[in-house]
């Protein structure tokens, strides 16, 4: 066969993160080896039964059999806009400012081939969601990685980014709260990021993928913040808070404009998403309540039991304020984040996410997934 030689958009990115832990397990896998895996954020809870009973049920009603060519289904988006005057007293127009999204990865990476020219800046925070990295490069803009640093409990510093920077920038990402670092953003900060964005016209786009995966203060949307509506898009997802990551549905929402455009990009890109998987979205979103202080307290058991074990193992400080990860400073015999994940895998069969694979300024840290039963923690614990 011809050399068909990847284009250099595929060629200019790293390799995806969790493709190559999957590697590493399915090596391990094949040599027939036990591991304990607290890699990746897919959650091991089930989805709540009656959000799969109303999929089963859906999927036999023929319409929901045809391509879904709209911008979802009315009574989903009327069902977004009931949640998020709900949870956040922000009143969205179900018409203009809501799309459903097949996942939020989806959306967040298709977003700037809507309003990205090559040679635009896209600004990302380091470390950070790996898909990101990929959307910017994908839209052929150059990027501008933002240290989320320790000393500034991981937020951005927006008055370092460079005015060659923030003058050609068209996107700005951020998200709280945050994978990997675990931070949630103050209410400053969120004002600061939209004075900043209107001031320089840059698009906010604002990944709240973890929204309702908190332990104490309840995370904001950034429409809480006056201005937003002008110059931000949010993304939320339904993976997380109902543990339905295989599921594949998410919204966008925010300014009219700016949703518009990434419709545009989706209805030459994508055919909707499935009805049925549309009308478990509606079922988990309108029994919301019942089903997240569950999962919360779940998490928040598992949280607390391998944060104070784990301090007691030589590692340096460890955050876990939101989320269900645990970004650790690594123990003081090892600096690099990969030599300690492969240590771990080795030694231990533990995997666990190297920080620098979010980025340089990971680097020094390792990130667990507290996404298996307690008792699989707790012999995480005894084997660190
Ligand atoms: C910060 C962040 N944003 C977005 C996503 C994508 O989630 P999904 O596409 O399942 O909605 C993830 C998944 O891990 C994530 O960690």
């Amino acid at each position: 066969m011809k050399d068909f030689k990847l284009s250099q958009r595929l060629l200019d990115l790293p390799p995806y993160l969790f493709a190559e832990i999957d590697r590493q397990k399915k090596q391990l896998r094949e040599q027939g080896v036990a591991f304990i895996d607290l890699s990746i954020g897919d959650p091991d809870i089930p989805a709540p039964a009656p959000i799969v009973e109303t999929l089963s049920r859906a999927a036999n009603v023929k319409e929901n059999q045809k391509y879904a060519l709209d911008q979802g289904k009315y009574e989903l988006r009327k069902t977004i806009k009931e949640w998020f005057a709900k949870r956040f007293n922000v009143t969205l127009n179900e018409n203009t400012e809501i799309l459903p999204l097949i996942g939020s990865k989806e959306g967040l990476v298709h977003f700037p081939l809507a309003f990205v020219n090559k040679g635009d800046y896209v600004i990302i925070p380091n470390p950070g969601y790996p898909g990101y990295r990929g959307a910017a490069i994908f839209a052929g803009a150059k990027l501008y990685e933002m240290p989320l640093r320790e000393t500034n409990f991981f937020l951005p510093d927006l008055k370092k980014i460079p005015a060659s920077v923030r003058n050609k920038a068209k996107i700005i990402y951020v998200n709280y709260p945050n994978n990997p670092t675990t931070a949630l953003a103050p209410d400053d900060f969120l004002k600061d990021l939209i004075s900043f964005c209107l001031k320089y016209g840059i698009i906010c786009a604002y990944d709240n993928a973890y929204s309702e995966i908190y332990f104490s203060n309840k995370p904001k949307s950034i429409f809480e913040i006056d201005g937003a509506r002008e110059i931000a898009v949010e993304f939320h997802s339904l993976s997380k808070t109902f543990c339905m990551t295989g599921f594949r549905i998410g919204w966008a929402c925010g300014n009219e404009h700016l949703i518009k455009g990434l419709l545009k990009v989706k209805t030459n890109i994508d055919s909707g998403i499935f009805g049925a998987i549309q009308e478990a979205g509606i079922n988990a979103l309108t029994n919301e309540g019942a089903y997240c202080t569950t999962l919360r307290a779940t998490i928040k058991e598992r949280r607390d039991f391998f944060v104070e074990h784990l301090k007691q193992k030589n590692f340096g400080t460890v955050y876990a304020d939101s989320t269900f990860y645990v970004w650790a400073k690594l123990p003081r015999a090892f600096k690099s984040s990969i030599e300690f994940s492969k240590y771990l895998i080795a030694q231990k069969r533990i995997i666990a996410t190297p920080g620098v694979g979010f980025g340089k300024y990971g680097e020094g840290f390792i990130r667990f997934a507290l996404t298996l039963d307690k008792g699989i923690i707790q012999n995480a614990i005894d084997l660190l």
